[in-house]
Order: C-alpha cells, then sequence, then structure tokens
C-alpha cells in the first residue's frame, strides 16, 4: 500500500534534510524507504543532527557522501550547494526540530540545511519531532502556520511517548507513514491560484503518432506522452475543461480530463479539431512529418536487398491550429531537438505563427522522450524562461503558470 501510494516518487531526487534531534536515527530508515519508492536521494545534515547519527550511515544507505557544512571545499567543487538546492526535485526535512522550522519561517541561511532550502525552488515536507512543550509553544505554531501558508507540507508529528520520558505530540512519523504521505510534486508546488484556468477550455496534444505500412508494421517515435498527459493534469487542477488527443500510450488517464485515443497523424488532427471550439491548444505530441502514400493492404514481402518507401507529408495540425481563427487566446508548441535548441524553437515560434514554444533537447542523459525528468526552456516573442531540470509533474505546472501569465500579458 505505501509503495503503491508513493509511486510518484519513481526517478525523483529528493533531497533530505536531517535536523538534531534524537528521531534522526529514523531518518536512515527513511532512506531506505524513499528509495524502495524508486527515488534518488541526497543527504545534508544540519550540526545538531551529526551528534546523533554519522555522515557514514548516511552514504552507506543514500549512494551519496552525506553532506554536512557549507565550508566544504571537496564537497562544494564536486556539486554546489545551489547545484544541490537545483537538483533537488522535492526536499525533506526529518526531523525536523523547532529549530528548523524557524529558520524556516523567517528566511534565515546561516547553515547548510537553511541555506539549501532558501536557496530551492522545489517543494518543501517537514516532518517535525520534538519534545511536547516545544510544539506546542505558541512560537512553533507561529511558524508552522508562516511554513504551511507557504504550502509547505507537514507530516506528523505523532502523539506518543516521547525520549525524555514524557508523553504527548511530538514523535517523529514512521517513515513508512512519511513515504506515503509525501503529497505528488505537483500538488505541493506553489503555484497559480487553483481556479487560474476555470472557465476555459484546454486541448493537449500528446504521445507519438504509428504512420501504418502495411497490417503489421508502422513508422513511430519514442515519445511516452508523459509530457503532455502532465500538462493536461496540471490544466485541468487549475480548473481547465480538458481534452487530451493521445497517440499511443501506455498511461492512465489523469482524473477530470477527456481523452481521445487516436494513432495516426491524420486521425489526431480529426480529433484536434472536432474538439474545438477551445481557448488554449497545446501540441505536446510528437506528431510523424511523414506518412507512407499508400499503406499495403497486405503484409509487405521481403524481396529485393533494399526497400524505398514512398512517403508524403503529414498535416502540420499546429500550424492549421494556430492559422484558423475559432478564438483560440493561445496556441503554444512543442519543439524537441538534437543541437542548436534556441535558434531552431525560436524558428518554430515564428514560422508556425505560436503564442509560445517549448523546447527541450532530446538524445542528451535525462531527459525528453521516455523519461520522466525533463529539462527546458520556453520562448516567446518577447522573451523566454529557462526551467529548472526536473521531474516533468513539476514541470507542467510551471509550464501552465507560464501559460497563465501569457494569457494575462
Ligand atoms: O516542426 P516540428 O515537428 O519540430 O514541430 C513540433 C511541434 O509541431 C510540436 O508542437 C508538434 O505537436 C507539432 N506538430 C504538429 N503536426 C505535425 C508536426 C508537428 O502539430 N505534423
Amino acid at each position: 500500500m505505501a509503495k503503491e501510494s508513493a509511486s510518484h516518487l519513481k526517478g525523483q531526487h529528493v533531497l533530505l534534510c536531517v535536523g538534531g534531534g534524537i528521531a534522526a536515527y529514523k531518518s536512515l530508515e527513511l532512506v531506505r524507504r524513499l528509495r524502495d519508492a524508486g527515488a534518488e536521494v541526497q543527504v545534508a545534515m544540519t550540526a545538531g543532527a551529526q551528534q546523533f547519527v554519522t555522515p557514514l550511515s548516511f552514504q552507506a544507505l543514500s549512494g551519496h557522501p552525506a553532506r554536512t557544512t557549507l565550508w566544504d571545499s571537496a564537497a562544494e567543487a564536486s556539486m554546489g550547494h545551489i547545484e544541490l538546492a537545483r537538483w533537488a526535485d522535492r526536499i525533506v526535512i526529518a526531523p525536523a526540530t523547532a529549530d528548523l522550522l524557524a529558520k524556516l519561517a523567517h528566511g534565515f541561511a546561516d547553515d547548510l540545511v537553511s541555506t539549501l532550502c532558501l536557496a530551492t525552488t522545489a517543494p518543501i515536507t517537514v516532518a517535525p519531532a520534538m519534545n511536547h512543550r516545544m510544539w506546542l509553544h505558541p512560537a512553533t505554531q507561529a511558524n508552522l502556520a508562516t511554513l504551511r501558508a507557504r504550502n509547505v507540507q507537514v507530516i506528523g508529528p505523532e502523539d506518543g511517548p516521547l525520549a525524555e520520558g514524557e508523553s504527548g505530540p511530538g514523535r517523529l512519523s514512521e517513515p513508512e507513514a512519511i513515504v506515503a504521505s509525501l503529497a505528488p510534486v505537483a500538488e505541493a508546488l506553489p503555484t497559480t491560484t487553483p481556479g487560474a484556468l476555470h472557465g476555459l477550455k484546454v486541448v493537449v496534444s500528446a504521445g507519438p503518432t504509428y504512420e501504418d505500412l502495411d497490417p503489421v508494421r508502422y513508422l513511430g517515435n519514442r515519445s511516452s506522452g508523459k509530457m503532455g498527459f502532465a500538462v493536461a493534469d496540471s490544466a485541468r487542477r487549475r480548473g481547465a475543461e480538458v481534452v487530451l488527443v493521445s497517440g499511443p500510450v501506455h498511461l492512465p488517464t489523469p482524473a477530470g480530463v477527456t481523452r481521445v485515443d487516436v494513432r495516426s497523424a491524420a486521425q489526431m488532427r480529426e480529433a484536434v479539431f472536432a474538439a474545438f471550439p477551445a481557448d488554449i491548444y497545446i501540441g505536446a505530441a510528437a506528431v510523424a512529418d511523414y506518412t507512407p502514400r499508400a499503406p499495403a493492404t497486405n503484409k509487405i514481402k521481403k524481396s529485393n536487398e533494399s526497400l524505398a518507401l514512398d512517403l508524403v507529408r503529414t498535416p502540420d495540425i499546429l500550424s492549421e491550429v494556430a492559422a484558423q481563427t475559432q478564438g483560440l487566446k493561445l496556441v503554444v508548441g512543442f519543439a524537441a531537438e538534437t543541437e542548436n535548441v534556441a535558434g531552431y524553437a525560436r524558428g518554430k515560434l515564428v514560422a508556425k505563427h505560436l503564442d509560445l514554444i517549448v523546447a527541450n533537447r532530446v538524445g542528451v542523459a535525462d531527459g525528453g522522450f521516455e523519461s520522466d525528468q525533463n529539462a527546458m526552456t520556453a520562448y516567446w516573442q518577447e522573451g523566454e524562461r529557462v526551467f529548472t531540470p526536473g521531474a516533468k509533474t513539476r514541470l507542467a505546472d510551471e509550464l501552465i503558470d507560464l501559460i497563465v501569465e501569457r494569457l494575462d500579458a
């Protein structure tokens, strides 16, 4: 059950920050649980945490040296602390002491952990653990209220016997419960208001297209559809009515989204136009550029040493959408490039008359097609935005934020 509910952690970069409390020993188990759920984990410890558990234990369990100070030149040389803050798709602080909560609430940056938390744009989860009187103190409760207002997720603490022989609220939640309670990153993000797209209809295309050569073979591509599905989900959560036109993929339909499954570029074009009128079109599909002029009715037999395929151009759905005038407020395209990303993306922005184009480099490790991760930059006529690389779910949320901004521009 815990594993299933934490499947969104798969492939995520989790930065676990460990505070100085006796419960720090439970964080060793937490590293193991996070890794079991598929996350990659790096650990940063406060000075206090190192009084309870050794960095070596965290290194052994996480597979990375634990970070202990801002002033370690060797660690900084391999990955600077700002880079580490950017690496994280999410930060989990466990145990979060009263002191750490106070530092976070007031924006202190006087040690490694507090600096990482201030330097990140990733969502933060805290799992507090402390003496029950410290927990119930108005200062701690006020700090928590501040953090909650900033969308920091709070897990626990639990009620029960405490280390000092007393009893009350202050026990760190069990590692299994913490992992099971970690909110999907997209939900935890401090983004635009949930209803930002209320009353608007969004059509998203996603996935590859398959162009049939004969009854058993097709021309396809390696698009997984994950980015388009994440964008559709994100738009829906902001209150939009969403139609998702999808090529052949193996993905569940996001809640509340109307899905239309298609196979070829021609079918995708038909389904997209059937979904109009709409306010926003987001073309995230990897549409085939060419299709067989005449698919064979029977299986093509091998005969000669070589075989030439006669292909013709497919309709450019995105260009056609951008050219029509059914009241669309914003047309967004994607560009997957292997080189000169900015140049080609800006070229497409102009050539296809788009409002926004999202470019990512494919053919590099840990990004683009088939991956849960992505690295992307959006371009519009007067500007551009570089997104911090990471989970497609978070990037989808940030893209929808940008779309909301561009709608208002
Ligand atoms: O020109 P290129 O294929 O690189 O442009 C990519 C963008 O154009 C994507 O947004 C894709 O969904 C869209 N496209 C389309 N129809 C095509 C080819 C690409 O809508 N036939």
